[in-house]
């Protein structure tokens, strides 16, 4: 299994809330202050963004030629009618980005994706993503991660993402360099108005 999708996790696959959670817990407030300082987008960009959900990105971005992919018919939909005259989206599964005939993208986005699939996907999709891009091009990713010393109450909170597969903070950055050799990443605790970890990588095609 990939994702939890009993109780309170199963209103999160509605648009409206999963939106209005985002604003509730800061991730909003985050998304933004991620595009402004490890995104770092140009207007003109052209730019893949896997795992899209509803697209919220689209609001902190300048204008880039998005193209969005998520496997949930309601979040496409969601994104199509907020964001169809900007943006190209696409209800297909990640491995399969490759049979839409879309790219080459100067950047790539997957924010909150990887701890949602196991590392055979994650690892296909890297590979799908290294050939969409342009050579200089970069992936920048974003998931909840567990540490060395991580407080009880953050692993708690991690532990219980609707993602089933959270990994720990060098796992993400082994699993990137098997295809992007020299991905860097961060660890971000703190950014959020409650108990969070999250491993951001950049992986930059050569
Ligand atoms: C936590 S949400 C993040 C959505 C968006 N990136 C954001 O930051 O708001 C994870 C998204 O990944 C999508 N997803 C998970 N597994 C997927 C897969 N195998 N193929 C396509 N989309 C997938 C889910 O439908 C969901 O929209």
């Amino acid at each position: 299994m990939a994702e939890r999708s009993s109780g309170w996790h199963a209103a999160l696959s509605a648009p409206i809330i999963y939106g209005f959670m985002q604003h509730a817990v800061g991730a909003r407030r985050w998304m933004k202050r991620f595009v402004r300082d490890t995104v770092q987008p140009q207007a003109g960009e052209r730019m893949l963004d896997i795992g899209c959900g509803p697209a919220a990105i689209l609001h902190y971005l300048p204008r880039v030629d998005y193209c969005g992919f998520d496997h949930s018919a309601t979040y496409i939909e969601s994104a199509r009618r907020q964001f169809g005259a900007r943006a190209r989206f696409f209800c297909a599964d990640v491995g399969t980005i490759r049979e839409y005939g879309v790219g080459p993208f100067d950047i790539a986005i997957a924010i909150s994706l990887l701890h949602h699939i196991d590392d055979a996907a994650a690892l296909d999709m890297l590979a799908k993503v290294r050939e969409a891009l342009v050579p200089g091009g970069r992936l920048v990713t974003a998931d909840p991660c567990f540490f060395k010393g991580q407080p009880w109450i953050t692993r708690l909170v991690v532990a219980n993402d609707r993602g089933m597969n959270v990994r720990r903070f060098d796992e993400y950055l082994t699993l990137a360099r098997k295809l992007f050799p020299k991905a860097s990443a961060e660890l971000q605790a703190g950014l959020l108005p409650f108990p969070h970890a999250v491993c951001a990588m950049v992986c930059r095609k050569d």
